[in-house]
């Protein structure tokens, strides 16, 4: 899975992914963080244990403005075609690329709309789709549940939230699945990159033409009225929000269904008794982390990480997968036990940067497994486990395909 290179550098091969666990367990033995070289050729610090996790989230020390970023990609980077990941400025100018005072700038400008009681007036039109994508489900012996429902509900609801045509869904999701495959070569992630940059672009002219009631009418009419903010920061947020807003929780409904179906006694607690499900949610998110790592960050002055100083202008990723297993946290961390104490696992994040969608994601999930459950009582994995494939990302943690079967085993 992994080898030493001759500097001593950890060097995280291609497919780790499908397995991260181990490597996480070893790294967290040996040091609060560790020094790594990324697939494709990156230089990072790897901090995998949780009570450091949880305190260089919450660090000032520890930055994201995307220009010091950018210099920082190209220092550290070693791969052998000799260009760090794209990073296309027009969809990078948003609040997870920035600190404060522009990232309270940027943050406030949507918070409201996402806050536990506004999300809940969303309930009936979540249901609605919930209920449409498994009526088309229905009579069938066999989908790919990723295909059929963990993708299409978060993208229907986050593109009906932001005025985004839900007809350009599956461009979406190309690019974006693109943008974070960390196999991808650095042309098709550039092809990629500027792609959606010249449809958020065309997005917002046609929004300034003709306003709707939806958020990114709200933020095209912000920009124009004031100095809140600019065009690049309009696009920039509509492409945060779109990618974040889909991407994890289609994991969160993956993966949770993943290590429910291959857990049938967790399965059958729940089934049996439906409240348990809210504590169950906190689970597949502390167990299958949706975001592995947390996005990056890096040293602004030396920092000390532990028992380890990480000098000023280094790369750090915070191994929120790894932080959520560490048995010093978790009792029999690499266990599913849906009714144990989850709460304060990191999978949302922490400090400022914390997931402003949190209180949607906890809700689709809460929609997707409830129903999931009820309308298919014969669901289980129609495929040995071990044949399932991950996506090649070091940020997500997600499966390419779920092929279920739907009726009863004969
Ligand atoms: C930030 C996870 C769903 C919007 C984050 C972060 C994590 C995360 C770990 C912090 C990243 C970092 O510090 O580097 C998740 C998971 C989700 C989920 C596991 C689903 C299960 C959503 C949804 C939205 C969303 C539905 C919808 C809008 C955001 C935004 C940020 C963020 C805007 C940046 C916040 C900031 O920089 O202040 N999320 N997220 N997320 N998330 Fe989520």
């Amino acid at each position: 899975m992994s080898v030493s290179s001759a500097n001593a550098l950890e060097q995280l091969a291609e497919n780790f992914m499908r397995d991260p666990y181990e490597l996480y367990a070893r790294l967290r033995e040996d040091s609060p963080a560790t020094e790594v070289l990324l697939p494709r050729g990156m230089k990072v610090w790897l901090i995998t244990r949780y009570e450091e996790a949880r305190a260089a989230l919450a660090d000032p020390s520890l930055r994201k403005d995307f220009r010091a970023m950018q210099e920082l990609f190209e220092k550290n980077f070693q791969g052998e075609d000799g260009r760090p990941p794209f990073e296309e400025t027009v969809l990078a100018q948003h609040m997870l690329n920035s600190d404060q005072p522009d990232h309270t700038r940027l943050r406030k400008l949507v918070t409201k709309a996402f806050t536990s009681r506004r999300v809940e007036l969303l309930r009936p039109r979540i249901e609605e789709i919930t209920d449409e994508l498994l009526d088309n489900m229905a009579g069938k012996q066999q989908v790919d549940l990723l295909d059929t429902f963990a993708f299409l509900l978060p993208i229907t609801v986050i593109c009906e939230l932001l005025g985004v045509p839900v007809a350009d869904r599956d461009a979406i999701r190309v690019w974006s699945n693109t943008l974070l495959d960390s196999s991808a070569t650095p042309d098709t992630i550039n092809e990629a990159a500027g792609a959606m940059a010249a449809y958020m672009v065309g997005l917002v002219e046609a929004k300034r033409a003709e306003p709707g009631d939806d958020m990114l009418s709200a933020l095209v009419h912000a920009s124009d009225d004031g100095d809140s903010l600019d065009q690049n920061e309009v696009v920039s947020m509509i492409f945060l929000l779109l990618v974040a807003g889909h991407e994890t929780t289609v994991n969160l409904i993956g993966n949770g269904t993943l290590a429910l179906l291959r857990s049938p006694d967790q399965l059958a607690a729940l089934r049996a008794d439906r409240s348990l499900l809210p504590g169950a949610i906190e689970e597949f998110l502390r167990f299958e982390s949706p975001v592995n790592t947390a996005t990056f960050r890096f040293t602004a002055e030396d920092t000390k990480v532990g028992d380890i100083t990480i000098p000023a202008g280094e790369l750090v990723l915070v191994a929120l997968g790894g932080a959520d297993r560490d048995p010093h946290k978790f009792i029999d961390p690499d266990t599913l036990d849906i009714t144990r104490p989850a709460t304060g696992h990191l999978a949302f994040g922490h400090g400022i940067h914390y997931c402003l969608g949190a209180p949607l994601a906890r809700l689709e999930a809460e929609i997707a497994f409830d129903k999931l459950l009820t309308r298919f009582p014969d669901l289980r994995l129609a495929v040995d486990p071990h044949e399932i494939e991950w996506r090649t990302s070091s940020i997500m943690r997600g499966v390419r395909e779920l092929p279920v079967a739907l009726t009863p085993e004969t």
